[in-house]
């Protein structure tokens, strides 16, 4: 019988760069854009590397059925969906396990950030669509949900930023790609309410030591506060223009 037997690439190369040229601390390039999509009440793309999710918002609006509305808040609905044509191999398009449960861990970190109690007996829809993903997925499409939300003049506590952090050949790295996702000790997608010091999801694949889980926060929160910044940014500079035409 013949078995494939794929071997571990090296992930921190001889000058101490990773596979894809950047230093440990570095991030991925990041592009973020609000209010494209016509259609709906708020909406959001934001992409790190070659990882893209857009995300749409509706509502606040009437729930559908009416009895699972609730008297003194509105109802979160997210639906994390990864496209067919995301990923290498066709991905196919029904909801998998994975994206339920992603699903619900990104429902749970808006849930700590919109005022939801703003909107009782209404419902707040989410969909973010991942258009192509390496790596980062939950992350980039929380960030553009929030944004999204944000967008749809819904009010919130905070904005939320994440990325995520692990461990490549024993050494600590911002942002993992998609070989170092597969192939890493660790895996530790964060994000955080930052101006509130909250943290709204942490999720932790492989392991730490706790110096390293410490170490792992610290580079986190500085990748953290850069998102967050252009996050205020983006919905900064569509809005002051909004203001000028008006
Ligand atoms: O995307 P994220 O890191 O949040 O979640 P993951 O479950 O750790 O997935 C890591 C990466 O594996 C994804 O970003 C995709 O690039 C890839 N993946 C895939 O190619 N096909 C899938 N069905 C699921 C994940």
């Amino acid at each position: 019988m013949l078995t494939l037997q794929v071997q571990k690439p090296k992930l921190i190369l001889e000058d101490g760069r990773r596979t894809d040229g950047r230093r440990p601390d570095e991030m991925r390039p990041i592009k973020m854009e609000v209010g494209i999509l016509k259609n709906a009440n708020g909406s959001a793309i934001v992409e790190m590397g070659k990882t893209k999710v857009l995300t749409a918002v509706y509502g606040p609006r009437e729930m559908h059925p009416r009895h699972l509305a609730l008297p003194d808040r509105a109802v979160m609905r997210v639906r994390y969906h990864m496209t067919p044509f995301s990923t290498d191999d066709r991905k196919n398009p029904s909801l998998s396990r994975r994206e339920i449960e992603i699903s619900k861990v990104i429902r749970e970190a808006l849930e700590a950030a919109v005022l939801a109690e703003t909107f009782p007996r209404t419902t707040i829809d989410v969909f973010s669509e991942v258009l192509q993903a390496d790596a980062g997925t939950r992350l980039v499409a929380l960030m553009s949900a929030s944004l999204a939300v944000a967008d749809a003049g819904i009010p919130m506590r905070d904005l939320i930023a994440g990325v995520a952090v692990g461990k490549a050949d024993g050494t600590l790295v911002l942002d993992l790609n998609e070989e170092e996702d597969m192939w890493g000790e660790a895996d530790m997608p964060i994000a955080m309410m930052p101006s509130l010091s909250q943290v709204t999801l942490l999720q932790l694949n492989g392991n730490f030591t706790p110096e390293e889980f410490r170490a792992a926060i610290q580079l986190a929160s500085k990748g953290i506060e850069e998102l967050y910044k252009l996050q205020k940014e983006t919905l900064t500079s569509k809005y002051s223009a909004y203001k000028e035409v008006n």
